[in-house]
């Protein structure tokens, strides 16, 4: 009988995993509903770097640090880990954009299910063919899209789904990190990458989730004045227009330069007018501040994921907060879906599972949901790199040039 702890593994050792996936993980097993936690990187070194982040905190590293030289480069090494995992297990993929495809479909064919870090990955044509192999093999496949689990956002869903905000005209978001991301934390693979897809494709999902629009066509805009004198080709920002089915528009703001010196790592935030209401909400300045000798003037967002007293374990801390909220609704599912399937043979079990994924495919961003954010994301590059045309898209949401 299984004991209900779900065994997981986590592809990519960086800066998501080490600030919230694992704080999560290790939480989740505090409370009992998480066992053996896997880690799979690319370079033994940074297993090295997450024990010394995490002391006391069980966890199998892949490649092990006591095996392999420090610095060597094991893209393959979470190939070893699926084999390893337990018959109840889920997979979380938090490596570089461009990689998710790969270890999500291999997830899938090992039979596991998946959480994915936003974007699911960069292609319409790569999402489409995680959908067909998620619903092929009935596996679950939930992209972290953590701004849904945002009270500020969930409050326009629900005042727009009343009705309050009538017929959307049009919306403005903005979001923008420091310059330390492109250079520091992402340098490897900013090139690859833009603030766009990095953050931007937050608040696409988020006009989505809001109104259920399916968007209609795009034109991007990009600037590249400041990185290239730091030796990297990448886009300083990234604007984009996004029309709608219903013919609103939202204009999205992006950028990753912004000065080391701001108060957030973050300045975010969303406006909307509709045809009987308007909403603003700075995402940023939730008007929550500190001024401290060891970090300066903070403009500290509480409701993202911030380690709190805890409650009943005095001495520890309990994190809290709609990044927590989101990974946690995904593993959740998992657990219910192995719930529900445990010792049916497996074609009863594929067909509960697709019972559980049609229950589910209209409420979370399973393949079909995550499309949306793909689709824009690749039309924003589209557009930028054929001189700021227009981009449309089929029905499938693969995107054209106009
Ligand atoms: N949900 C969110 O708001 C949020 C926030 C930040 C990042 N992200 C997303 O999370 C993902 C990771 O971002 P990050 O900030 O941790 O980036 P990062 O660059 O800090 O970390 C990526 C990690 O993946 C590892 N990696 C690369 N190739 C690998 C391979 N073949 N096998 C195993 N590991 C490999 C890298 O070595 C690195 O440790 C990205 O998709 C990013 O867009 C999401």
């Amino acid at each position: 009988m299984w004991d209900g702890k779900l065994d997981v593994l986590v592809i990519g050792g960086g800066m998501i995993s080490e600030e919230v996936i694992l704080p999560t993980l290790f939480q989740e097993r505090r409370e009992g509903r998480v066992g053996e936690v896997l880690v799979a990187t690319r370079r033994p070194a940074t297993i090295s770097h997450l024990r010394d982040a995490f002391p006391g905190k069980e966890f199998k590293g892949y490649p092990d640090p006591d095996r392999f030289p420090p610095e060597g480069s094991y893209p393959r090494s979470y190939i070893d880990a699926l084999g390893d995992l337990g018959e109840h297990a889920a997979v979380i993929v938090a490596t570089p954009d461009h990689l998710h495809t790969e270890m999500v479909l291999a997830a899938i064919e090992a039979g596991r299910d998946v959480i994915v870090e936003k974007p699911l990955c960069l292609r319409t044509e790569e999402a489409l063919k995680i959908k067909r192999s998620a619903e092929e093999g009935g596996i679950y496949v939930y992209t972290d899209y953590h701004k849904r689990h945002d009270r500020a956002i969930r409050a326009v869903r629900y005042k727009y789904r009343r009705g309050e905000l009538g017929e959307l005209l049009h919306g403005h978001a903005w979001i923008e990190e420091k310059r330390e991301m492109p250079l520091k934390v992402f340098s490897r693979w900013a090139e690859r990458s833009s603030p766009f897809e990095y953050i931007g494709v937050h608040y696409v999902d988020a006009y989505y989730f809001i109104t259920g629009l399916l968007p209609k066509r795009v034109v991007a805009f990009g600037q590249k004045k400041l990185l290239p004198r730091y030796g990297k080709e990448a886009y300083d920002a990234v604007q984009a227009v996004v029309e709608w089915e219903d013919c609103s528009v939202l204009w999205v703001q992006t950028s990753w330069v912004c000065s080391e010196r701001n108060t957030a790592l973050t300045n975010q935030g969303l406006q909307l007018l509709g045809t009987e209401g308007e909403h603003w909400a700075d995402h940023k300045d939730r008007n929550c501040r500190f001024v401290t000798q060891e970090h300066g003037p903070e403009d500290y967002n509480p409701n993202f994921f911030k380690a709190y007293d805890s409650m009943d374990h005095p001495g520890e801390v309990d994190y809290v907060g709609y990044g927590y909220d989101s990974i946690v609704q995904g593993l959740e599912d998992i657990r219910r879906i192995l719930r529900e399937t445990e010792g049916l043979p497996s074609d009863e079990a594929l067909s509960v599972r697709r019972e559980i994924l049609k229950e589910l495919e209209p409420l979370r961003p399973l393949p079909s949901q995550a499309l949306v954010g793909v689709a824009v994301v690749e039309a924003v590059r589209m557009s930028l790199e054929n001189g700021n045309r227009f981009v449309r898209f089929d029905r499938e949401l693969r995107p054209n040039l106009l």
